[in-house]
């Protein structure tokens, strides 16, 4: 009954065009919910002798290989699963496994099962399987004496089992989608952290558009700089870090890293009728010294749920691999609007700064710009201090060409701090993050192009001021 409310609840908000954020595109919140609750048609199987005689009621079989480092990640959650469903579970181990390597798993990964070799691969004829980790959910089949006689297959042996569900592979984040459909009311066993697999079959668009934010990738980003191993790092990137069922350290392959839908709505999402506030969410990681003046009018539109919507597959894949390559843009970059006022007027009160920066290279970065390349806007946007932040400039005038890359091309525009100086109307850089902040500033005029051998320590050493 409860599946069928929610499913009208998906129509009736399909149907009102549900309030929206301004700048977000159209599109359906949870548009997978029915094709996700939806019953399949089991398939009749017939089992192997060794198989058979074990399924006297609706069985959980998980089929694995001991050695299968997949199956092996995988165990915390098929242990978790026969906590918690009603239903008996069968291991069945691949036909080239041992018995030696089946105690050896069972006693490392504490499984709570039973385990059948299928040493002639009659199961995995059976139901077809062609790699290991799967679960499937079989019973024996009552067969229906009214049925008409299928010409095709009427003296063909019977097949007395049905499965009723498949997984496979069965990966992590898997378990709750399977609790999920079996239960009667599908976020009866949202408990703690329950990851995006499981948000994504209802959430279809919305799950779809959050694979192309830089959000989806906070991980690897990590991963690829080697600081995974730094929780100082890592608490920001992942979901849910140190809470029930999040994130846990070292743990690489967890459905928890990065930040997934459950890091801003909250572990297992609102489905209790209380709606809260998922924007509230942003200042806890996008806090001063980690985002360069955050605000939500400025960072909304850019996790927009629906975007995915209007674009083509091409489109998307070019997405996510920009991200990776990390060309994509980085719009929170943006310094707050404003205009510039030049190196000169920060002298009066920050001298030492200005004596540094008149001594290094960026001040004279225009002089490396002769002949007609001192006029050409493709070279200029990167020798010298934009007249004002925003879009960048399309000539000269805006651009100060008289003083190169000058302090307001880091710390933003400081036209109002100069009049009227405090810290609040500065980017100070002084506290933040180097790789979240700083390094993306560098390396907006630093690119591979220019920099082949782009270092953050170093450079920032460097222009110590
Ligand atoms: C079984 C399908 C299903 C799954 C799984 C599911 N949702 Fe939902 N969700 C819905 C439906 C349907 C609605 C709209 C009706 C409602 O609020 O109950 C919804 C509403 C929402 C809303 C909007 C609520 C509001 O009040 O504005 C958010 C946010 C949300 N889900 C997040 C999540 C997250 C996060 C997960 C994973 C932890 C998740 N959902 C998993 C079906 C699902
Ligand atoms: C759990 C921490 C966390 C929360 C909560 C969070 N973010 Fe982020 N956000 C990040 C991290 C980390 C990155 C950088 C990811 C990367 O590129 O590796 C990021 C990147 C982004 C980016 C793209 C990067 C850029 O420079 O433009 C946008 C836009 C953004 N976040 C907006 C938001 C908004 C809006 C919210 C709240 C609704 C939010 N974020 C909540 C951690 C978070
Ligand atoms: C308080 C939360 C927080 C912590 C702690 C944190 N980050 Fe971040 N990180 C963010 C946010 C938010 C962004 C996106 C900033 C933006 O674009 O405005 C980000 C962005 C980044 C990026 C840029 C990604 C890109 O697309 O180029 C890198 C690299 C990064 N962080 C590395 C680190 C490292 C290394 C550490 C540890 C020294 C760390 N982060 C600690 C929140 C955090
Ligand atoms: C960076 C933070 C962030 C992440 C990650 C995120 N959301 Fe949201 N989501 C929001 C904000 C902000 C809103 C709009 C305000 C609100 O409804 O709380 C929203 C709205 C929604 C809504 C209501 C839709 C609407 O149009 O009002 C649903 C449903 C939802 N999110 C599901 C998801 C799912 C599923 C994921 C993961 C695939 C996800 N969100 C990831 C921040 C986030
Ligand atoms: C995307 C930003 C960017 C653009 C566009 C750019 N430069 Fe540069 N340029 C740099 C950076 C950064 C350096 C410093 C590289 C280093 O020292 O490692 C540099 C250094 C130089 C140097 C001195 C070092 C060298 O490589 O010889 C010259 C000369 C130069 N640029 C000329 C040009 C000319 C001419 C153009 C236009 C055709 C141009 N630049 C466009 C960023 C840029
Ligand atoms: C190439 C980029 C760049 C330029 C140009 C630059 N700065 Fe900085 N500035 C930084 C960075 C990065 C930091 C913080 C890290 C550090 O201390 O090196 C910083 C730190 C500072 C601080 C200390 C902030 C604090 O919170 O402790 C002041 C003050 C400052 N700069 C003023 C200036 C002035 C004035 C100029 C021009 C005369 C200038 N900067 C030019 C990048 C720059
Ligand atoms: C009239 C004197 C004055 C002028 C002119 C001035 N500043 Fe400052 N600046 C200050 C003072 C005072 C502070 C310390 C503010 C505080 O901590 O409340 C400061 C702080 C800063 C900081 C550090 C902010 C932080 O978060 O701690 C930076 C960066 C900075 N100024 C850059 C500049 C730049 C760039 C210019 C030129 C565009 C400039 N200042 C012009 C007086 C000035
Ligand atoms: C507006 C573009 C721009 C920004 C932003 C920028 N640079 Fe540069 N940088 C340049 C250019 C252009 C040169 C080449 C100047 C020359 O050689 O005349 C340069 C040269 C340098 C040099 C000396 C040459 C070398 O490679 O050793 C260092 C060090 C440096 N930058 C560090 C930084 C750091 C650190 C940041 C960020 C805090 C930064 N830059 C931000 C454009 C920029």
């Amino acid at each position: 009954m409860r599946r069928l409310i929610i499913i009208l609840c998906a129509l009736l908000l399909i149907a009102a065009g549900h309030h929206r954020i301004t700048g977000w595109s159209e599109g359906q919140v949870a548009a997978g919910t029915a094709r996700t609750l939806a019953a399949v048609e089991p398939v009749p199987i017939s089992l192997p002798d060794t198989v058979a005689p074990q399924v006297t009621e609706r069985t959980l079989l998980f089929y694995y290989s001991p050695t299968c480092p997949h199956c092996q990640q995988v165990m915390p959650e098929i242990n978790d699963l026969m906590e918690r469903i009603d239903l008996p579970l069968i291991g069945i181990a691949s036909g080239s496994a041992t018995q030696s390597q089946i105690d050896e798993f069972a006693e490392t990964y504490k499984a709570q099962f039973e385990t059948t070799i299928d040493t002639d691969r009659g199961f995995a004829l059976a139901v077809g399987a062609r790699s290991t980790p799967n679960v499937y959910i079989v019973q024996p089949r009552v067969a229906d004496p009214d049925a008409p006689v299928d010409p095709l297959t009427y003296n063909m042996p019977p097949k007395p089992f049905e499965i009723l569900e498949s997984y496979s592979p069965f990966s992590r984040g898997m378990g709750a989608v399977l609790l999920m459909r079996q239960a009667e009311d599908p976020f009866e066993h949202f408990e703690g952290y329950v990851g995006n697999i499981a948000c994504s079959t209802c959430h279809e668009q919305e799950a779809v558009s959050w694979a192309i934010t830089h959000h989806a990738q906070a991980y690897y980003t990590l991963y690829v700089r080697e600081r995974v191993e730094e929780s100082e790092c890592v608490r920001c990137h992942v979901t849910g870090m140190g809470e029930r069922g999040g994130f846990k350290m070292g743990d690489h392959f967890s459905p928890m890293t990065s930040v997934t839908c459950e890091s801003c709505h909250g572990p297992s999402g609102p489905h209790d009728g209380e709606t809260t506030d998922a924007s509230a969410s942003c200042e806890g990681c996008h806090d001063a010294d980690h985002s360069v003046a955050f605000t939500l009018e400025k960072g909304l539109p850019h996790i927009d749920h629906f975007a995915a919507n209007e674009m083509t597959t091409a489109e998307l894949q070019e997405k996510v691999a920009a991200i990776s390559r990390g060309e994509a843009a980085r719009p929170l970059l943006a310094f707050p609007e404003g205009p510039t006022v030049g190196a000169e007027a920060c002298k009066s009160c920050h001298r030492a700064e200005h004596r540094t920066l008149k001594r290094a290279p960026h001040s004279k970065a225009m002089r490396r710009l002769v002949g007609v390349d001192a006029e050409n806007i493709e070279c200029v946007r990167c020798h010298a201090t934009p007249a004002a932040s925003g879009p960048p400039a399309e000539d000269l005038s805006g651009y100060r060409v008289d003083e190169g890359v000058g302090c307001e091309a880091c710390h933003g525009p400081g036209t109002d701090h100069a009049a009227a100086p405090t810290a609040d109307n500065i980017i100070g850089l002084g506290e933040s993050c180097p790789e979240c902040v700083i390094e993306a500033i560098c390396t907006s005029c630093h690119t591979p192009a220019w920099d082949e051998d782009w270092e953050l320590s170093s450079h920032l050493e460097a222009i110590a001021h």
